[in-house]
């Protein structure tokens, strides 16, 4: 059975496209979940995307993915920088998330350099813009 992944996207990020293109690129959200779940496919996974701008529903799908996916691809967005409860759900599902960030973080302002999300993370990948989902895809399909 292919291997399900499961494409986290949180505050804001329903706003690509129109939000900052020159930091986040020109490509929806919706761009980005179709090439997810194509680029997911022609590496042997099922891919789900989605996105919620309120932290407590990213909570709730993390811990619901145990059992139902067996690995996780998330942007926090800016719960990155803030969110001890979205760091202690994997932990506390214990699944493999990659984390992705359209932009590069660490060369942005300072309150972006510091994630709660990264030391639970098994890589992180930021600054590569919407390649960053496919590079995810593929290195769980290598891990998986
Ligand atoms: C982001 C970076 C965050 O700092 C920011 O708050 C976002 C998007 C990115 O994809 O580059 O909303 O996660």
């Amino acid at each position: 059975m292919a291997k399900r992944v499961l494409v986290l996207n949180g505050p804001n990020l329903n706003m690509l496209g129109i939000r900052e293109p020159q930091t986040y690129g020109s490509q929806t959200l919706a761009d980005i979940e179709k090439a997810c779940i194509a680029d997911g496919k022609a590496v042997g996974l099922s891919v789900e995307c989605r996105q919620s701008n309120i932290e407590g529903e990213l909570v709730t799908w993390i811990q619901q993915a145990l059992g139902k996916f067996d690995a996780l691809v998330l942007n926090p967005g800016a719960y990155s920088h803030t969110s001890i409860a979205i760091h202690d759900a994997i932990r506390a599902v214990g699944l493999p998330v990659i984390e992705v960030h359209l932009s590069n973080i660490h060369a942005r302002e300072a309150f972006r350099h510091h994630s709660y999300v990264s030391p639970v993370a098994l890589g992180v990948i930021c600054g590569l813009g919407a390649s960053g989902y496919k590079l995810a895809l593929h290195a769980l399909a290598e891990k998986l």
